[in-house]
């Protein structure tokens, strides 16, 4: 973290998990255990159907609620999708784009960028993820991999825009999988990450961006984690499901930096 130049970001990804009525009850306790003072900013990107109640629990408090996908068009016939508008009226502030999970469904650099474009002129905040698989990481393709994606993900995003946004990566290997990667391999990649930015759009704007680490982060790893230069935050699976643990990440990202 580097917390004079930008913001730290810890932000939740339930995934497929919890129902409308599980929300409520896990806002509750975590509203009740939440760091009080100086800490980061708190995103919870939770299923569709929860983002109602889970806005309602955090109305008068700092954390902001984000979905987990939407649709690149602004409406018409996409059944079953969600349009980047309809979030926004429904009180979200983030939106999770291009997840590895989503990415497996089908989703290409292509329509991720086109959801990051979307997202963007609709005044949302996108986490947008990129992340290589355990073959390329052995191939030694990471940064390559992961250079292309971020180009491709960032195509027609003016100076304005990128600023708005939250780069997370997520090396496929280690989500879900317990298996983090260790402090020194996510801070080579976000810090190459970071020099990508820095070639599209100036040291400016490369130092003040957000970048996250995701895949297997929990109450025991987040603070080496987070105490990485380049790591500005974390995108949490298992561990953003248990208010406890949660709050923990939150507390490591509230340690003291250079
Ligand atoms: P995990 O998931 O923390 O459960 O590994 C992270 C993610 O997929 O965003």
């Amino acid at each position: 973290m580097n917390r004079k130049y930008r913001k730290t970001v810890i932000a939740g990804n339930w995934k497929m998990n919890k129902t409308p009525s599980e929300t409520k009850e896990f806002m509750t306790e975590f509203k009740t255990i939440m760091p009080k003072g100086r800490w980061c900013d708190v995103a919870l990107c939770v299923p569709a159907v929860c983002i109602p109640a889970a806005v309602r629990a955090m109305r008068e408090t700092r954390v902001g609620i984000g979905a987990e996908n939407c649709n690149a068009n602004a409406s018409g016939a996409y059944t079953g999708e969600i349009a980047a508008n309809m979030l926004v009226d429904a009180g979200c502030k983030y939106v999770i784009l291009g997840h590895s999970e989503r990415r497996a469904m089908g989703e290409t650099n292509e329509d991720v960028n086109a959801k990051v474009l979307t997202a963007l002129e609709n005044g949302l905040v996108p986490i947008m993820c990129v992340g290589e698989s355990l073959e390329q990481r052995e191939q030694g393709i990471t940064e390559e991999w992961i250079t292309m994606q971020i180009k491709c993900g960032l195509r027609g995003v003016g100076e304005d825009k990128i600023r708005k946004m939250v780069i997370a990566y997520e090396p496929i290997w280690a989500i879900g999988t317990g298996k983090t990667a260790t402090p020194e391999q996510a801070e080579e990649v976000c810090e190459s990450i970071r020099t990508v930015i820095r070639k599209l759009y100036g040291a400016k704007i490369a130092r003040a961006i957000s970048i996250l680490y995701g895949g297997s982060m929990n109450e025991k790893n987040a603070y080496d984690l987070l105490a990485q230069p380049d790591i500005d935050g974390g995108l949490i699976g298992g561990a953003s499901l248990v208010p406890e643990k949660f709050v923990k990440i939150i507390e490591a990202a509230n340690q003291p930096t250079i």
